[in-house]
């Protein structure tokens, strides 16, 4: 399969560059090809915008086209929770399965530009949803399956979706998750503001759906057509919206194109992985985020290859049951995160030999810092000594991968070493100040130009879109990283700037967990710290000054595990009469922290 940037010289000016984009994009099929690139606009009154004369579908480019050609070559393989739970869809099996979710979804009344909430765990019906919305040009809304009921109910009212998709129980490892009770009290908490039906799939004939707005998927597809066309969508009309935290106190809802998506999706992984037409892909992300989205679903479709969609967890039954996967499978590239691999490589259990990993030829990670401990036991033990280890950075905001070490030469790449900036995208690292700082040094990693896969907007708050990301540094979008450059010219990323706790790769704010206690009139004033997890990479140790003596430990946590999910769960929490101020009267965060690194004499 050939790589884009084998085909083309790196873009210099800026006739090269919209040349270079124009490139990347015939590598889809567009129902009217682009002849515009980027008519982005940094700045305090910052758009984005991306090949915004081209028309596209997103699906027929993930199905359509790759069923015509090699139509039972399998497309996906989604791995059940337990073991032995296998389903296999070639390219035509998924076209069709794809094809019969559009038409449920139409024949409920589903329109262009509708949002479909899907609140499913890592299976095939979750791509399969997400492709028939893009198929009929609805714009899909995942939701991770951890959310509490108070979580999902923010997302809900924001996203404002007319349809939400979900079953009503998964087992994750040995836990049952009671999604449909979940989604149900979320609908309830909403008090009905806005009518949302239910789309019940894998039902188990013991749902009641009479008192409730609930339909049955396996009733419904059996009375649809075996035929729907693509719908012509715009480049810039929106693919998907997808939840994160940032700096303000609730999730923000992210905001992808079609068009430059789904360049940055094909490109991005083309360029880190350089796959092979065999390659069998395994991305162990959740669905429910970013990577599960570009790299679990679009790219490994988009580039006619196998996806791997796992449902379980790494620890169950045994240590062994990725390796068991991977073995059985025979996975070539293996895309996960830092935190799974801490756990595993500190159990005897959870090595695996090198018979288990033997067709493993490339190895990924993403979401948090590889520290240096983690990357040899990767490259050591799963990829035997034999397979490079590129450690990806990249966020919701960006699409896709944007720093990475070059696959071709990675062998010769350490922990140490940083990523390498490709030379179609412009980094910068900004002075507190907002100059620039050329050569080595550390500061707010920024970019000076858009690249297609960058987030539209945020939905429903175009002015908070460019506070947050455009109007600190005017000129630059502000990843809300910060990073040191080394003589190479490579980055080396240090942790968030903002509030954002990285726990185990899943983005929490200070703010949002702060907001949810104040929402209570128990807490006078809380803070949530974070702090260095050794397994976690991130955890938050929380300071709470109570408003009322019969407040309790339990409550607290509760409440966060209500209102957010059990991932934001604190590990330290302190009740205290007080918090301590700056002189401007903010609550002095680096005091709390500094205390707490003392009490449990950790490190940074
Ligand atoms: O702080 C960076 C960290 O994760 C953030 C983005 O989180 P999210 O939007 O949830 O997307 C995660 C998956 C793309 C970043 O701002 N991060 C991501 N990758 C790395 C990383 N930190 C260090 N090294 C990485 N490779």
């Amino acid at each position: 399969m050939s790589h884009p940037d084998n085909d083309q010289p790196p873009p210099k000016g800026h006739a090269d560059k919209h040349d270079y984009w124009l490139g990347l994009a015939q590598y889809l099929e567009w129902i009217k090809p682009p002849q515009e690139t980027d008519q982005s606009r940094f700045g305090t009154e910052a758009t984005i915008s991306w090949y915004n004369d081209g028309i596209l579908n997103m699906a027929a480019n993930c199905l359509d086209r790759h069923a015509a050609q090699h139509g039972d070559k399998t497309a996906l393989i989604g791995v059940g929770n337990d073991e032995g739970q296998i389903r296999n869809f070639s390219y035509q099996d998924l076209l069709a399965e794809v094809i019969c979710a559009a038409n449920v979804l139409k024949k409920m009344g589903i329109r262009k530009g509708d949002r479909v909430a899907i609140f499913l765990p890592t299976i095939p019906e979750a791509a399969i949803f997400m492709l028939a919305c893009a198929r009929i040009g609805a714009v899909h809304v995942v939701l991770f399956g951890g959310l509490s009921s108070g979580a999902l109910e923010h997302r809900l009212s924001d996203a404002n979706p007319s349809l939400l998709i979900t079953l009503p129980k998964a087992q994750r490892g040995p836990k049952t998750l009671d999604f449909l009770s979940i989604a149900q009290e979320a609908l309830g908490r909403l008090q009905g503001k806005r009518p949302i039906a239910i789309l019940l799939i894998h039902s188990d004939g013991k749902t009641d759906c009479t008192a409730t707005n609930i339909t049955f998927y396996e009733t419904l597809r059996q009375s649809v057509p075996t035929s729907c066309p693509c719908a012509a969508v715009s480049a810039t009309d929106p693919l998907f919206i997808l939840y994160t935290s940032g700096t303000t106190g609730t999730p923000k809802g992210i905001v992808h194109s079609t068009g430059g998506y789904a360049v940055w999706a094909h490109h991005s992984f083309a360029r880190t992985f350089v796959p092979e037409a065999d390659d069998i892909f395994w991305s162990t992300a959740d669905v429910g985020w970013i990577t599960g989205h570009s790299y679990t679903v679009y790219a490994p479709l988009l580039h006619g290859l196998t996806t791997v969609l796992f449902e379980g967890m790494p620890t169950y039954p045994t240590y062994r049951r990725w390796w068991d996967i991977i073995a059985s499978l025979g996975v070539t590239i293996f895309y996960t995160a830092p935190t799974a691999l801490r756990l595993l490589s500190r159990s005897h259990h959870g090595h695996p030999s090198k018979q288990d990993t033997k067709s493993l030829r490339l190895l990924g990670s993403v979401g948090e810092p590889l520290d240096a401990a983690s990357w040899n036991w990767f490259h050591h033990y799963v990829g035997h000594s034999a397979c490079p280890v590129l450690d990806t950075w990249w966020q919701t905001e960006t699409g896709g991968i944007m720093l990475s070490p070059p696959a071709e030469n990675s062998m010769e790449n350490d922990p140490h070493m940083g990523l390498q900036p490709p030379t179609e995208l412009e980094f910068a690292l900004l002075e507190e100040n907002g100059s620039e700082i050329k050569g080595t040094g550390i500061g707010a990693l920024c970019l000076k130009a858009s690249w297609p896969g960058q987030a539209i907007g945020i939905w429903g708050h175009e002015d908070l879109f460019r506070q947050l990301y455009f109007r600190t540094y005017p000129g630059y979008y502000l990843t809300g990283d910060e990073a040191e450059r080394t003589p190479k010219g490579y980055y080396r990323l240090l942790g968030r700037i903002d509030d954002v706790v990285n726990i185990s790769g899943h983005r929490v704010s200070s703010a949002e967990i702060e907001e949810c206690l104040l929402a209570n009139d128990d807490i006078r004033e809380c803070a949530a710290i974070g702090v260095p997890h050794e397994l976690k990479g991130q955890c938050i140790a929380l300071f709470v000054v109570p408003d009322r003596e019969d407040l309790t430990l339990e409550s607290v946590i509760t409440r966060i595990i209500r209102e957010i999910g059990s991932y934001a769960r604190p590990d330290f929490v302190e009740f205290c009469h007080n918090l301590p101020k700056t002189s401007s009267g903010k609550i002095a965060r680096s005091i709390l922290k500094q205390q707490i690194l003392h009490q449990n004499n950790m490190t940074k």
